[in-house]
């Protein structure tokens, strides 16, 4: 049976819709992408050959259109305004008491929500259809940009359902999300293009975009956060006006919670910056709204903002700072980091007076010299960050700025330093001659996840150092009371205690001894892995590369720089003075540990939905289970993700035990 054109387009419609939403939305493709596109060219087919068809909220117009010449300005109907801050808790019970004084209501019902990190738009749906979307502009005026709000996948062109309102003017965020942000910018960055800074610039130069084909490949994502201008029937309260229109199928956060009272809205805001680097977009603070569409009206505005809603804001993530300086700092492996010295700043909760600047490319990318203004990233634990610098017209001339110079040799040592063919980091050659090496090794070896030397710190390891009593960490272990209490600020107890801290240390485990060694790239668990699999130092010291990459988190790289430990002359005496000097660990039994699986031998592989395989093990293990990274004869059991390849065909030949994760989860449940 042959469609009429109309009949066609209208189903392909409903199809792609469908489709885009299932791909776009529930991350859940219905059909592969060659189907999808092969409907959407048969569309834009028939959308050619029959103008008439064509509609405004075609699926068509989703891939973007013809470049506009300049952006229309539009006047929106009712001014889109903005919102007072609260910095502290005190702000914000400020702003409550004001609330329910003039509200002569004790327990005020405030709508909760993040406050996202992006950019502002007003999109009109009339009788169902959008028609038109705007930017914020200036409040009053802001910019045409329909074609590129028609290229969001998740806003609706159509809105279904029941009651929609003839005209219905819907407010809400414009973002890129974290993780398509990181893509978008690997990907620009790989073909030489220009990386943005961060989210919130590239939504926003993504949605000024001109051409709209180009908005249409952009990572881009709608929430809406409240209405404007609405002919039509909408919910009293606006918790149930925002679960109104997601019902008409336009996105609101997930994150939305109605609470009562000012102590509820400090734990929601306290509980959402708990979770804030784990969201998936960049927020900035919570939004707190009286509840009741009729209280907000009885509170109305005072200037541009509402004066029942306020902003939480979260401290500054990224401000601007001046560059004094650069040091060259010396690590573990030799590696020489910049890190900029910064007239002190506060961000991300803290004051921050250092930042790293990574490497040599790193300060090329950025291209900064010694006294630019610089935007200082902290999110979080994450170590400060230069992104940027400040493009300001009135910068410093060029004569005032200084170019930064990497040493020719090591700041430290003086001795030579290396750059390896394709690698952006410079290394000092000086090994442990260099005693900035040194110091880091040591205090990498005494750390709380290696061996745990309680009362070793950084002070005590730089006189131990440059008073050249010990050369390597095995030296450690031959320290006397009376030498340490010659220190600076070491008295008899202190220097007791630190001599007996260091005599317990001896007894380890074998994964603490391994990662305490420092092998490079060698970190915390895949010295678990290499101590599960080998069981013995010596077998983890005779393994050739082919070997170690059986291990699990292995790579050749890692392989390559194990084995180049274990083949340093100087590293071997050092792990024989080690273990003549005592450094002692239990040995790592196949049937250790206590617990309802000991005895058992299990293998994880594949991809796991609720963790990481890491994290999978160490339950395991917390189970009494011992976990191998390898399937032999001994497995016993073989928890299996999807995509798990040779380890679950071998099992399978062995004739073992294979579960999937669900099985393995009611299992864990029962042995609780
Ligand atoms: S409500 C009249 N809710 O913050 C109140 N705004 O500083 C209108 N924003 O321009 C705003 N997330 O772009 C509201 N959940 C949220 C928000 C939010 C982000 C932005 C919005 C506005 C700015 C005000």
């Amino acid at each position: 049976m042959t469609l009429s054109p109309e009949d066609e387009v209208a189903a392909l419609t409903a199809q792609l819709s469908r489709w885009s939403k299932a791909y776009f939305e529930e991350d859940a493709p219905l059909v592969p992408d060659a189907d999808y596109d092969a409907a959407m060219r048969r569309l834009q087919e028939l959308e050619a050959e029959h103008p008439t068809l064509k509609r405004s909220t075609s699926p068509t117009q989703r891939v973007g259109s013809a470049p506009l010449s300049s952006f229309e300005s539009v006047t929106h109907r009712r001014p889109m305004l903005s919102l007072d801050n609260a910095f502290s808790r005190e702000d914000l019970s400020d702003f409550h008491r004001r609330v329910s004084e003039r509200l002569k209501v004790h327990d005020v019902a405030y709508c909760c929500e993040p406050k996202l990190d992006g950019v502002a738009v007003s999109i009109v749906y009339a009788n169902g259809e959008l028609v038109l979307a705007a930017t914020r502009g200036d409040g009053s005026t802001g910019e045409n940009v329909t074609a590129n709000i028609r290229t969001v996948q998740n806003v609706p062109l159509t809105l279904e359902g029941e009651d929609i309102p003839s005209y219905l003017e819907v407010r809400g965020e414009v973002v890129i999300p974290t993780d398509a942000f990181d893509k978008m910018n690997a990907r620009a960055s790989a073909l030489g293009e220009k990386v943005f800074v961060n989210p919130r610039n590239a939504a926003a130069g993504s949605l000024r975009q001109l051409d709209s084909r180009i908005t249409a490949k952009r990572p881009l994502s709608f929430t809406a956060y409240s209405v404007g201008v609405v002919e039509g029937d909408l919910p009293d309260c606006h918790d149930a006006t925002l679960r109104q229109l997601s019902q008409w199928g336009i996105p609101v956060s997930d994150y939305m919670e109605t609470v009562t009272g000012v102590e509820a809205c400090e734990a929601y805001y306290e509980s959402i910056a708990a979770q804030r680097e784990a969201l998936p977009f960049d927020i900035d603070g919570i939004v707190f709204k009286v509840n009741s569409i009729a209280q907000q009206e009885r509170l109305g505005f005072v200037s541009r903002a509402p004066r029942w809603a306020i902003a939480r804001k979260f401290p500054a993530q990224e401000v601007s700072t001046c560059l004094l300086g650069v040091d060259f700092q010396v690590g573990r492996t030799g590696a020489i980091t910049p890190v900029a010295r910064l007239d002190p700043v506060f961000v991300g909760g803290v004051t921050v007076s250092n930042a790293t600047l990574h490497n040599s490319d790193e300060i090329e990318r950025l291209g900064v010299c010694i006294g630019d203004r610089v935007v200082v990233r902290r999110a979080g634990d994450v170590i400060p960050q230069i992104v940027s610098v400040v493009q300001d017209e009135d910068g410093l001339p060029d004569a005032a700025r200084t170019k930064i110079v990497f040493p020719k040799a090591c700041p430290e040592c003086g001795s030579d330093v290396d750059r390896q063919d394709g690698e952006a980091v410079v290394r000092c050659v000086g090994g442990m001659s260099c005693s900035a090496q040194l110091k880091a090794v040591i205090r990498h070896f005494a750390s709380r996840k290696a061996m745990d030397i309680e009362g070793l710190g950084d002070k005590l390891i730089d006189q131990l150092v440059d008073e050249a009593l010990i050369s390597t960490v095995a030296d450690l272990f031959s320290l006397d009371v009376a030498t340490v209490s010659g220190l600076d600020r070491m008295g008899m107890k202190s220097s007791e205690n630190l001599i007996e801290a260091i005599d317990q240390s001896k007894a380890t485990t074998l994964p603490r001894l391994i990662y305490a060694l420092g092998i490079r790239e060698v970190g915390e668990a895949t010295a678990r892995a290499l101590a599960s699999h080998f069981l013995t130092l010596e077998e983890v010291m005779a393994a050739p590369v082919e070997t170690l990459e059986d291990v699990d988190d292995v790579g050749p790289i890692v392989a390559k720089h194990i084995r180049a430990f274990v083949l340093d002359s100087r590293n071997q005496e050092v792990i024989a003075a080690l273990l003549t000097a005592g450094v002692n660990w239990p040995a790592v039994s196949i049937a250790s540990g206590d617990g309802p699986l000991a005895g058992t031998i299990w293998v994880v592989t594949g991809k796991l939905e609720s963790m990481g395989r890491d994290d999978a093990e160490q339950r395991l293990r917390a189970l009494g289970a011992k976990t191998a990274s390898s399937v032999s004869a001994k497995t016993t059991t073989v928890l299996a993700g999807p995509g798990a390849g040779s380890k679950r065909k071998k099992a399978e030949a062995l004739g073992i035990e294979i579960i999937d994760e669900s099985e393995w989860l009611t299992l864990v449940e029962e042995l609780k």
